[in-house]
Parts: C-alpha cells; sequence; structure tokens
C-alpha cells in the first residue's frame, strides 16, 4: 500500500481522508438542515449535540490532515490552462477553510447561546464566550451562511471531478479513489 503521495497519485492515508471526511461532512449537513427545522425537544437537543460532537470530529480529523499534507505534499496538477489550476487550488483552500472555521463558528455560537458543547457527551470544551444572545445570532448565522457557500463549492468541486472522470476521461478522480482506473477511450 503506497502511503505518501507519490507526483501521480494520492497514497492511502490522503485518501482515507477525504473520504471519511466526505462521509462526515454528508452526515453534518443532513444533521444540520434537519436539526434547526425540529420544534424544541429533547430530541433536537441530542441531535444538535451529535452534529456538535461530528462537527468537531472534522476539526480534528483537518488538523491532523493538513499535518500530514505539510508532510507529504499532494501530488502537482496535471498540466492545464492556468484559470483551471486557480479554480481548483481556491476551491481546496476554500474548502480546507470551511474545515477549520466552520466547526470554530459553531462552537463560538452555542457558547454564546449558553449552550456547553461536549464532545461524544463525555469531553466537555471550554466555553471562553459569555453568555450574549445577539453575538451568538451573529456566529450562527455566519456559521449558516458560510455551510452554504460551503455546499456550492463542494457541488462544483464533486461536478468538476466527475467532468475530469467520464467527460475528459483523466486520472484526476482515480489518482483520489481506491479501485477506481481512468475510463478508457473505447469500450
Ligand atoms: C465542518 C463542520 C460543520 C458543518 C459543515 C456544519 C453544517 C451545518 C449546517 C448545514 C447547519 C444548518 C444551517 C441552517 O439550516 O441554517 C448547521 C447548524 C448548526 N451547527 Fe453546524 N456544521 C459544522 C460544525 C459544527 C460544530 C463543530 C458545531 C458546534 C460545536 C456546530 C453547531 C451548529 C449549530 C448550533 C447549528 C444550529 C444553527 C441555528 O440554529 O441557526 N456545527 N451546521
Ligand atoms: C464534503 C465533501 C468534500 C470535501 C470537503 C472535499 C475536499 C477536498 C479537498 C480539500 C481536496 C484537496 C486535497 C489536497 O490536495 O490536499 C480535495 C481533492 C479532491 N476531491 Fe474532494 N472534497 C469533497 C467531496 C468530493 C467528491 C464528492 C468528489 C468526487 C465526486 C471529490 C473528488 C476529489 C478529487 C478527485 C480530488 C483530487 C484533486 C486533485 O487530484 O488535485 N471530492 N477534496
Amino acid at each position: 500500500m503506497v502511503m505518501r503521495n507519490t507526483p501521480t497519485r494520492y497514497g492511502a492515508p490522503a485518501r482515507t481522508f477525504h473520504w471519511l471526511t466526505v462521509l462526515l461532512v454528508a452526515g453534518l449537513f443532513g444533521l444540520g438542515l434537519y436539526m434547526t427545522r425540529l420544534e424544541f425537544s429533547d430530541w433536537k437537543l441530542r441531535v444538535y449535540s451529535w452534529h456538535e460532537t461530528v462537527g468537531v470530529c472534522v476539526f480534528l480529523l483537518t488538523l491532523a490532515r493538513l499535518g500530514w499534507r505539510l508532510y507529504s505534499p499532494p501530488p502537482p496538477l496535471p498540466p492545464a490552462p492556468w484559470v483551471e489550476h486557480l479554480a481548483a487550488e481556491s476551491a481546496h483552500r476554500f474548502l480546507y477553510f470551511c474545515l477549520i472555521v466552520q466547526p470554530i463558528l459553531g462552537w463560538m455560537g452555542s457558547n454564546a447561546f449558553g449552550f456547553p458543547v461536549v464532545w461524544f457527551g463525555l469531553v466537555p470544551l471550554p466555553n471562553p464566550l459569555p453568555k450574549d444572545d445577539d453575538l451568538g445570532g451573529l456566529l450562527l448565522g455566519a456559521h449558516s451562511l458560510l455551510a452554504y457557500a460551503m455546499g456550492l463549492v463542494l457541488l462544483i468541486h464533486a461536478g468538476a471531478a466527475l467532468h475530469h472522470h467520464f467527460v475528459r476521461r483523466d486520472t484526476i478522480l482515480a489518482r483520489m479513489t481506491p479501485g477506481i482506473k481512468p475510463r478508457p477511450e473505447k469500450f
């Protein structure tokens, strides 16, 4: 099994980080959209705490992922017009930004509303902010807005990856995904 990234493909750790993050973030979108539309109840509070716990996991996973990325840099993008490189790299940077900032906004927003975040119901996170509903509204408003912006960029990101695989038939999706080979020109 290839551990480090090579000039032509991502290694197993980078692939695992990517696809585990996809699973967790899909879950976070599902839980986030569902829980905010529930009537106030114990169940609602329970779903909030699951969302918060998974969100903190994504934050920690992303710190580990960025550490690994420093140790083993990603393969360079294959030759393409500079606009495409700029678009791909900007999307990746923006997604990393969201994976770090979204959890912090969610944590600080809950904190300002006076709801402590307890990771897996076991580890209480620090509560640095005083109770302030206006600030809480601002932070969670930013959390919702950033979630929608992230969703939009993710659609473009995933669409571009599928375009590379099914239309251009190059190695972009294959080098990030176990078990996938570039599609041949003819069947
Ligand atoms: C990458 C990580 C995260 C993503 C993608 C994410 C995504 C979302 C989404 C889509 C919503 C629903 C927004 C809406 O419909 O208005 C939401 C709401 C919320 N999230 Fe997150 N979330 C993340 C991490 C966290 C974390 C770590 C916490 C807290 C520790 C948190 C706390 C909340 C809270 C309290 C709400 C409810 C906001 C409200 O009631 O207006 N989130 N999140
Ligand atoms: C929650 C959803 C997702 C997030 C947060 C995300 C995030 C990222 C990030 C940050 C990178 C850059 C990796 C690096 O070079 O360090 C990346 C690469 C990549 N992603 Fe995603 N991604 C998501 C979903 C998807 C989906 C659904 C697909 C496929 C349909 C996909 C396909 C790819 C591919 C092929 C690459 C490698 C591009 C290259 O070779 O340079 N991603 N993703």
